[in-house]
């Protein structure tokens, strides 16, 4: 009897639900669910802007991360090349969500997985790559130029292994190959082709690039904008073509660049936004509170800069972003009220909002 009242009371949500399960067919295991992510209508930042503010949800890929994309078509482009054979090894430097996509890739497709990290990184981040069946190697740190570094130690060690490759998130142009095959491609259909801007945040680029290159091709008034956290020097790179450090240090993970990589070589910028902790942390809770999204830093500055595009362009226009993952790994740190108060970040937070702080 119950089951018949809640059936008709929601049979609009029941026809929407069907249709969605039609159009999208069973995916085949942990690899199919890379991509065909949900493009969703941030409807609280649309109406305050008179723009339609659309996010990629990339939480949705099947490790959970934007870098799902970039993680399978490393591994594809080494089988590919023949430098990855069944039952070899994936080894990557990194202290987050690549490493993350790389091991559940692994996972699924029977390969080893060794990811070195600076070994200033949290437990629980070498824990959750421990768990995922990774071999973590944290490395001490030093700058990129020492020989010692960590990424440098992970490119040896594959070069020294038998059917193994290090898979170079940074520098491997199969990273934005990624963006141009399959996030791009997925904006230019979900809005028929309405798309006046897009902005991401860049890690390694390949986002940024990926989805530049290819809208760019489709339509080359798309205004591409690169969206830059504290202390990152890209910014400057864009606006002044300098590789200058802007001021502060980020709350943010996994973004904020110190020089242009291979995947962000060549790729079409039209403009630079550097995005304050204050706004990134405060759309982080916005989001959560006004929308319903519980995402990481990354995802607060992302959709930040999209607002702040679509107020530069006006009414009327579509500005698509992404939500890069979700704010479990970033619990500890960007939900406490004391790290927040430590960085000056807690009374960017509606006071409203403040409830969702752990102590
Ligand atoms: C949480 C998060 N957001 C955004 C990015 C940026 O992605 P890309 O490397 O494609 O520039 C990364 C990259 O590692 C990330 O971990």
């Amino acid at each position: 009897m119950a089951a018949i009242v809640c059936y008709r009371r929601i049979p609009l949500i029941n026809a929407v639900h069907k249709r969605c399960i039609s159009q999208d067919s069973i995916r085949k295991g942990l690899v199919g669910m890379m991509g065909r992510t949900p493009l969703v209508r941030l409807n609280k930042m649309s109406e305050e802007t008179g723009c339609e503010i659309l996010a990629k949800a990339e939480f949705c890929n099947g490790g959970g991360s934007v870098k799902d994309r970039a993680a399978l078509f490393l591994i594809q482009d080494a089988i590919k090349k023949g430098q990855l054979r069944a039952g070899g090894t994936v080894v990557e430097g990194t202290a987050g969500n690549t490493g993350i996509g790389l091991a559940h890739m692994c996972l699924s497709m029977g390969f080893k997985c060794v990811i070195y990290m600076p070994d200033n990184q949290s437990r629980e981040k070498i824990e959750l790559l421990q768990t995922l069946g990774a071999e973590v190697r944290p490395i001490p740190v030093v700058p990129w130029t020492d020989e010692k570094n960590y990424n440098h130690q992970a490119r040896r060690f594959a070069e020294s292994t038998d059917n193994a490759v290090w898979t170079n998130q940074f520098d491997n142009t199969a990273n934005r190959q990624a963006h141009i095959e399959t996030t791009g491609p997925e904006i230019w259909e979900q809005t028929a082709g309405k798309v006046d801007a897009v902005t991401f945040a860049t890690g390694t680029g390949g986002t940024l690039a990926g989805v530049g290159m290819f809208l760019k091709d489709k339509n080359p008034n798309v205004h591409v904008v690169l969206a830059d956290p504290q202390g990152s020097v890209l910014y400057n790179y864009v606006k002044h073509g300098k590789l200058e450090r802007t001021e502060g240090n980020s709350i943010t993970e996994g973004i904020g660049q110190g020089r242009v990589t291979r995947n962000l070589e060549g790729a079409p910028i039209d403009d630079a936004l550097a995005v304050q902790d204050t706004d990134v942390v405060n759309m982080t809770f916005r989001l959560l509170h006004e929308e319903g999204f519980f995402v990481g830093a990354s995802t607060g500055l992302n959709v930040s800069a999209a607002v702040q595009v679509a107020k530069q362009m006006g009414p009327g226009h579509t500005v698509v972003t992404c939500l890069c993952d979700t704010g479990h790994k970033y619990y500890a740190k960007l939900f406490s009220r004391k790290v927040l108060a430590e960085k000056g970040l807690l009374d960017c937070i509606p006071k409203e909002y403040q409830v969702s702080l752990h102590d």
